[in-house]
């Protein structure tokens, strides 16, 4: 299985080692609550990079600010050297180059599965329909769903929605791919058909930040992890490093919860 196509291929290649995404002193309140502690995070071209941390400990958070669902207090966040603009065109063009996958199936449940993947490239980046839909055909062939195109998304099991979700984001070439728990909704048995796109995403070379719980995928996949806790990145590190020797108490608290279940 391939997903991207050979040009998109070359194209995640190529300036490897240029930082796509870059936060700087990032801080964030929600009222009292200090839920982002001066982060600071780079993350190379073709990275694939592993969050993890107890619930909240603002992953989400900061996955959202990422694409600007959330603004921040104050520091830089930058996508392909660009720092992220307030609000606007500028803006919509550079959510546009950050593709995200969250927890729940947030497909638009009242259009097609092809639909879903066609609309955001005809009507934000203005592709003609006819080549929009072959595109689409092509990714959802890519994950594995072509034969649903012409379903509603309730008609798909949940592991088929997250896959059309993953093509829907792909559909917009985007630079990064943001993940938030995309298989923590699932029925286990579907968990391994997510967990494989995203694999075969990341060998083929596509710069990824992902949140989640399977370690399994974290240790064949991550570059690097990130642990956080209480809005603070308190490890960071190869998935030898973080499994192996988690440096903090915090740390190794958490692996032995999950990593004995
Ligand atoms: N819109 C909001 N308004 C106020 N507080 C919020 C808001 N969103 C999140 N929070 C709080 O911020 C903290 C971090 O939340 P966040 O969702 O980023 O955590 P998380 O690490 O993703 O957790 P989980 O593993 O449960 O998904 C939590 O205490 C949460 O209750
Ligand atoms: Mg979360």
């Amino acid at each position: 299985m391939t997903i991207l196509n050979e040009t998109q291929q070359d194209a995640a290649r190529e300036d490897d080692g240029k930082y796509l995404v870059e936060l700087e002193h990032v801080e964030k309140h929600y009222g009292n609550l200090h839920v982002l502690r001066d982060i600071n995070l780079k993350v190379k071209k073709g990275e694939v990079l592993v969050i993890v941390g107890p619930s909240g400990s603002g992953k989400s958070t900061m996955c959202r600010t990422i694409n600007r669902l959330e603004t921040i207090d104050s520091g830089v966040i930058r996508i392909d050297g660009q720092p992220l603009p307030q609000e606007g065109k500028a803006l919509a063009q550079l959510r546009a180059e950050v593709g995200m996958v969250f927890q729940s199936f947030n497909l638009f449940a009242n259009k097609t599965i092809l639909e879903n993947v066609t609309l955001a490239p005809i009507k934000v980046r203005h592709m003609d329909k006819t080549q929009a839909e072959r595109e689409a055909m092509d990714l959802l062939a890519r994950v594995g769903v072509d034969s649903q195109a012409n379903k509603m998304p309730s008609q798909l099991s949940g592991g088929q929605q997250q896959r059309v979700a993953i093509a829907r984001a792909l559909a917009m070439h985007p630079k990064v791919m943001l993940f938030d728990e995309p298989t923590s909704a699932l029925d286990p048995e579907m968990v391994n058909e997510v967990l494989d796109v995203m694999v075969e995403l990341a060998h083929e070379g596509m710069t990824m930040l992902c949140v989640t719980h399977e370690m399994g995928f974290a240790r064949k996949a991550a570059d690097k992890i990130i642990f956080m806790a209480d809005g603070q990145i308190l490890e960071r590190g190869t998935p030898d490093e973080f499994f192996e020797h988690p440096q903090t108490a915090r740390a190794q608290e958490f692996l032995s919860k999950i990593l004995t279940h």
